[in-house]
């Protein structure tokens, strides 16, 4: 088992650290806006269902850009062994993201939102540019690392590549246009450049950091695949774009460029399940840490089955006119978040604490079977809930769209789609507990932030 050689590779601990507590009240937020679709006045003095589902939403965002900042922190220093540029600027951009993220969590409960108050990007702008500070200072740091090291290695050098999309991605989001489709045609750019594509490519470059970890094959032949799937990401992603530009009143062309482009972006995914399962066959090293390698190799899948079974599916315009908007994108974004982005950072999160815990981690967790029991309910869970997902959004379509007998007509008939949702929620949860519990017995003892 690999040490952990360098002081900076403790603070993307804090990172992570932070990244589990948000994902566990993300999920519990959710149980409550699932709750909603039952009883809608549930909460509602003082949760609506707005608040509850930005809520939710945003805790997400945060968790997942928290924990992806925490991982190329880490495998940057891995790559270059070498110390970070400064890691008490790590530190206090963590903390800057604290501030931003609950200032802007407690203000949506204020229906606080400066004026904007977009869906995905709710934040008011005072904490949208804490945020961005952050992200700069990331960057900053990151950057300079690259700048003074005596060596960098492609994994190194394409996270910088995508740390530095994702902030420039986010910064379409501040201004506010008065124009609506002005200010969606640019709200997009955030969520589907920042959001979907950089976070794509993190995504690649950490399952080929730990299939390198993992599998001791030569590296070369995973970097050529890395290359290829970032390539392939950007090449369908950019102008896959289009398929939010179908009907917001954008020009014509989107319908087609956007529907070619963004079929094409089943590809990656694609190449992403083939390249974790190839190269676990090809490993001649028996993998021990089965926490880690679970994770990596169900998030090829679930991406699999989130951005090109579920995306594929609505991502044509002459279908997407008529799924658009319902049950059935919700599917969409909870399978392509969960698989895509979920299970890689805990596949990471999984492997960090076995560098941080050496041999003491198959006593302290892989021989716990904890882990086994939040891998098999968070998928359990998953697949249950967007398998109801799918039913509810199949027939909203088929009654309010084909049918043409409006929203309400349908919610009716959704309602035990609903309830399965919600039941089926809880077993992702209970996941999600014996995750996060194993997350703080590997800190237990080791917990020292240098
Ligand atoms: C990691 C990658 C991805 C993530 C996290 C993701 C997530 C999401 C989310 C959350 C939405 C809903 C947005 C909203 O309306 O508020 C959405 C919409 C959409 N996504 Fe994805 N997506 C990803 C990749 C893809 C891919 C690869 C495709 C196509 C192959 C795709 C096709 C679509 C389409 C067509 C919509 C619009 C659905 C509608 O009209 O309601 N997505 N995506
Ligand atoms: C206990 C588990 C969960 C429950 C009960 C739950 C419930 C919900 C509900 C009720 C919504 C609002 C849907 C709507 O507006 O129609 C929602 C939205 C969303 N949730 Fe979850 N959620 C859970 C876990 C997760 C997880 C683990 C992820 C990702 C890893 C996730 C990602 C999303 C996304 C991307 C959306 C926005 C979908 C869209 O705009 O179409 N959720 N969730
Ligand atoms: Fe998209």
């Amino acid at each position: 088992m690999e040490n952990l050689e360098f002081k900076s590779q403790k603070i993307p601990f804090g990172y992570m650290g932070v990244s589990v507590l948000l994902f566990f009240l993300q999920t519990l937020f959710g149980l409550v806006a699932a709750a909603q679709f039952i009883w809608p006045d549930f909460t509602i003095n003082w949760m609506p269902f707005n608040v509850s589902r930005e809520v939710h939403i945003n805790l997400l965002l945060f968790w997942m850009l928290i924990g992806f900042m925490g991982a190329t922190y880490f495998i940057t220093v891995d790559e270059i062994k070498e110390e970070l540029y400064s890691a008490k600027l790590a530190a206090i951009q963590l903390i800057l993201l604290v501030v931003a993220g609950v200032g802007a969590v407690v203000s949506y409960f204020f229906q606080y939102y400066g004026n904007q108050g977009l869906e995905w990007v709710e934040a008011a702008p005072v904490f949208d540019w804490i945020i961005v500070v952050a992200a700069l200072i990331w960057i900053f740091n990151l950057g300079f690392t690259l700048k003074n090291a005596k060596k960098t290695t492609p994994i190194s050098s394409l996270l910088f590549i995508a740390s530095v999309g994702a902030t420039l991605m986010y910064l379409p989001g501040m201004p506010f246009f008065k124009d609506m489709v002005v200010q969606d045609y640019f709200r997009w750019w955030v969520i589907h450049y920042s959001v979907e594509a950089t976070w794509e490519m993190f995504d690649s470059i950490i399952v080929g950091y730990l299939v390198i970890k993992l599998f001791n094959l030569p590296k070369e032949k995973i970097y050529r695949w890395l290359y290829i799937e970032v390539a392939t990401i950007l090449g369908s992603g950019i102008l896959g774009m289009g398929h939010h530009y179908f009907w917001i009143g954008t020009p014509k062309y989107w319908l087609w460029v956007g529907s070619i482009f963004s079929a094409l972006e089943v590809i990656p995914p694609i190449g992403m399940m083939i390249e974790g399962f190839l190269f676990a066959r090809k490993s001649e090293v028996k993998v021990e840490d089965k926490a880690t390698l679970y994770w990596l190799l169900i998030g090829t899948v679930g991406a699999f089955l989130g951005l090109g079974l579920l995306g594929g599916a609505i991502t044509w315009y002459s279908v997407n006119f008529w799924e658009h908007g319902t049950q059935m994108t919700a599917a969409h974004g909870h399978m392509a978040f969960f698989g895509a982005f979920a299970a890689v950072e805990i596949a990471f999160i999984y492997y960090a604490l076995s560098r941080l815990n050496k041999e003491n981690y198959f006593n302290k967790i892989l021989n716990s079977k904890r882990w086994e029991w939040g891998f098999w309910l968070m998928n359990l869970g998953m697949i249950l809930m967007v398998s109801a997902l799918v039913m509810a959004g199949a027939i909203q379509i088929y009654i309010s769209r084909v049918m043409a007998q409006g929203y309400v007509a349908a919610q009716e008939h959704m309602t035990p789609w609903y309830a399965a949702r919600f039941v089926t929620g809880f077993i992702f949860f209970a996941g999600v507990l014996a995750y996060a519990y194993d997350f703080i017995v590997g800190m237990r003892g080791n917990c020292k932030v240098d």
